[in-house]
């Protein structure tokens, strides 16, 4: 059934269709379905337009506190001293709530607990670029996220929420992302929803845009309630979707439309 028409039948669409098992399908990053020049754009580290906000994130990365220390004392100028494997586990079980954390909240915490500097919010212009700084210390790693042992509970309920209905159109993640993939939807073509390039520059917004600021945009495309920046639920749907693309390269910051 094509995608419009399950649309518009909204409800009734779940029962119309076979559930394709989400992990079947071979994995694949939006990238493949870009136009030529696009790919070009995210190739070229000179006309890639997320770089302007890496630049800033690298200057936030060295610039010192008062006390003259910045995330560059410990971690190096360039950052090159974390660990590129690690930062692709990333959301990662946190050793003290033992809970799932995505890179931009342990972003945020390092600038709160190790600077003192607790103006960063969720999905600013300033935690992106930092993020996004970070996460380009592993671009071309493959996205390797944790899913069984301590993780297997999270990963169920970012799952279950993945899959969850809501809204107007009655719609949930899973719909459009992996049963339809490949398919048309007015101007854009269905991809597989994979995270591997966030945060990515979105040429439909001319911004940096951050995986839980995509969620919200897809969240109002179907007319349904997002949930806050940073929330529980956010973090399992980033711990899912992520995992999703286990085995995708890292692209950060990959251009979309
Ligand atoms: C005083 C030294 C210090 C400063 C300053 C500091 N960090 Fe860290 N950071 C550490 C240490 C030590 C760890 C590893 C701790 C651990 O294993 O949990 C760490 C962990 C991290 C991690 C997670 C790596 C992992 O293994 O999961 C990231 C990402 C990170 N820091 C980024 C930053 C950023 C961005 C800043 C600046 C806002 C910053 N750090 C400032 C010492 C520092
Ligand atoms: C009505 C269909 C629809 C639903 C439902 C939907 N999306 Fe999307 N989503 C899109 C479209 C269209 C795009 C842009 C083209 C693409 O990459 O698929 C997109 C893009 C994305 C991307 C960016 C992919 C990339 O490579 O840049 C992510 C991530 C994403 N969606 C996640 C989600 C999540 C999580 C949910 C559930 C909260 C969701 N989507 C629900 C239609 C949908």
């Amino acid at each position: 059934m094509k995608l419009k028409t399950a649309l518009a039948l909204g409800a009734g669409f779940g029962a119309l269709c076979t559930y394709a098992d989400a992990f079947s399908a071979e994995v694949y990053s939006g990238y493949t379905l870009l136009r030529q020049e696009t790919k070009d754009m995210q190739d070229d580290d000179f006309m890639n337009p997320g770089m302007g906000a890496l630049a800033r994130g690298a200057a936030m990365f060295t610039t010192p506190n008062a006390k003259g220390v910045s995330c560059a004392s410990c971690h190096g100028a360039d950052g090159k001293k974390l660990s590129a494997k690690r930062i692709a586990q990333y959301p990662v079980l946190d050793a003290k709530s033992k809970r799932p954390i995505t890179l931009q909240q342990r972003v945020i915490n390092e600038s709160s607990e190790r600077l003192g500097i607790s103006t960063l919010k969720y999905e600013s212009d300033d935690a992106l670029s930092l993020e996004a700084f970070v996460r380009n210390i592993a671009r071309g790693q493959e996205v390797n996220v944790q899913t069984d042992g301590a993780m297997t509970p999270f990963y169920e309920a970012g799952k279950k929420l993945y899959e969850t209905r809501s809204g107007q159109l009655n719609m949930a993640c899973s719909l459009c992302h992996d049963n339809h993939p490949g398919e048309k939807l007015r101007a854009q073509v269905l991809s597989q929803g994979q995270t591997n390039g966030f945060p990515l520059y979105r040429l439909a917004t001319g911004k940096l845009t951050g995986t839980q600021t995509r969620f919200n945009q897809c969240f109002d495309a179907f007319r349904a309630k997002p949930y806050p920046f940073g929330s529980e639920e956010y973090t399992l749907l980033e711990l899912y979707a992520n995992a999703h693309g286990n085995g995708l390269k890292i692209e950060t910051p990959a251009v979309r439309f």
